[in-house]
């Protein structure tokens, strides 16, 4: 049987991805001891995943080789296991590659059983899955958010902004989201309650949060660049920014300066810090409880931003670097 799957072909510039990965086919591999073969049925597209396209070695994750298949999140089932803690027909999350079946270690793969029982399983890529325990981990623990407080968040519209949006007004926070354009600033209005909005492709960012009475307690950063520097003399006294990632930088090659405002850090007494959920996979046990109870009572939601076929990935995933989605941008690979 064939495999077709995405290769890395040579690192892209901006988002010239057709040029830079094809999608190829090649004979099912054989399953050697400790390894697991799982049939994708989606495939999870994040905005992570852009840095490991570029050459720099100073990221979390060494850059993919030339060549690598495109590794990246795939949900979907067992159908041949040589591991003892797994079984034909399991459902599986973890980290595999953009193809129709990948070949994972588990342990390596950070792939776990997941529960097949729920109505969307795709929530399992949703209000479930690493974006959720991201935004549950930012909000609650890194910026220790409290009922009451300023929340602000970038990239609300997507998916862990999405999530940091809803688990800081499920907890009683004011929640201000920052997003590209009018639609998505209706949408999260109207949709996720999220008190303000800022569009950052048209307000003057600094300008609308020098008016936030009493500054922003707590900022959940997913994009970094100027909109950072816009927010850091805005926080409160003592505010906390949980670094969650830094999408306006992904597609260089090489680190960018700032944040020119690093000055504010002193001056406000912040606390700035970075987090990366693949450090607590093993947690999330304490975070599934509360999250599968917001779910139930539709207070934890995600859309999907939804693409049919393998062949289409790229289409995809261009539509998430380029903010064109709202919510959790996946593919449907089932035949
Ligand atoms: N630390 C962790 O463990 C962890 C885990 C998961 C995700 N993350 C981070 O979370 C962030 C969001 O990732 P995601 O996978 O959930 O993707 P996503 O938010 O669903 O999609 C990316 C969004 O980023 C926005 N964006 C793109 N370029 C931008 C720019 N230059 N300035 C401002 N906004 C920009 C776009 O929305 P607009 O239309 O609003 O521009 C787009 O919708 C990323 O930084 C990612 O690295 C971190």
């Amino acid at each position: 049987m064939q495999n077709r799957y995405w290769r890395l072909n040579r690192y892209p510039q901006g988002i010239d991805f057709d040029q830079a990965l094809s999608l190829e086919s090649e004979p099912l591999p054989p399953v050697s001891e400790g390894e697991v073969l799982i049939r994708a049925d989606w495939l999870s597209m994040d905005a992570g995943t852009r840095m490991w396209m570029t050459p720099r070695t100073d990221g979390y994750q060494p850059p993919l080789p030339l060549g690598a298949k495109m590794a990246g999140l795939c949900l979907g089932r067992v159908v041949e296991t040589a591991h003892p803690d797994f079984e034909k027909g399991d459902l599986v999350r973890g980290f595999g590659q953009w193809a129709e079946y990948s070949l994972i270690k588990p342990e390596l793969a950070g792939a776990a059983k997941i529960d097949a029982s729920i109505d969307d399983l795709r929530q399992h890529f949703g209000v479930l899955g690493m974006n959720a325990w991201t935004a549950y981990v930012g909000i609650t623990e890194i910026g220790q958010a409290k009922a009451g407080q300023t929340v602000l968040v970038s990239a609300a519209a997507g998916a862990t902004g999405l999530l940091a949006c809803q688990i800081a007004r499920n907890i009683g926070c004011q929640v201000i989201g920052i997003a590209g354009g009018p639609e998505k600033c209706k949408f999260l209005k109207e949709r996720y309650d999220v008190a303000q909005t800022i569009d950052y492709r048209r307000d003057n960012i600094e300008e609308v949060l020098g008016k936030v009475e009493g500054g922003v307690h707590v900022y959940f950063d997913n994009v970094g660049g100027p909109i950072l520097d816009a927010v850091l003399p805005n926080m409160a006294l003592y505010g906390r920014i949980a670094l969650c990632g830094l999408i306006s930088t992904y597609d260089r090659d090489k680190p960018s300066a700032g944040p020119m405002r690093f000055d504010q850090i002193l001056m406000r007494r912040l606390t700035v810090t970075g987090f990366f959920i693949p450090d607590s996979l093993e947690r999330s046990v304490e975070f599934m409880p509360r999250l599968r109870a917001w779910m139930d009572t539709g207070q934890l939601t995600m859309p999907f931003d939804q693409t049919t076929g393998i062949e289409n990935v790229l289409r995809a995933y261009s539509r998430m670097i380029t903010g064109k989605n709202i919510g959790k941008v996946i593919v449907d690979v089932r035949d």
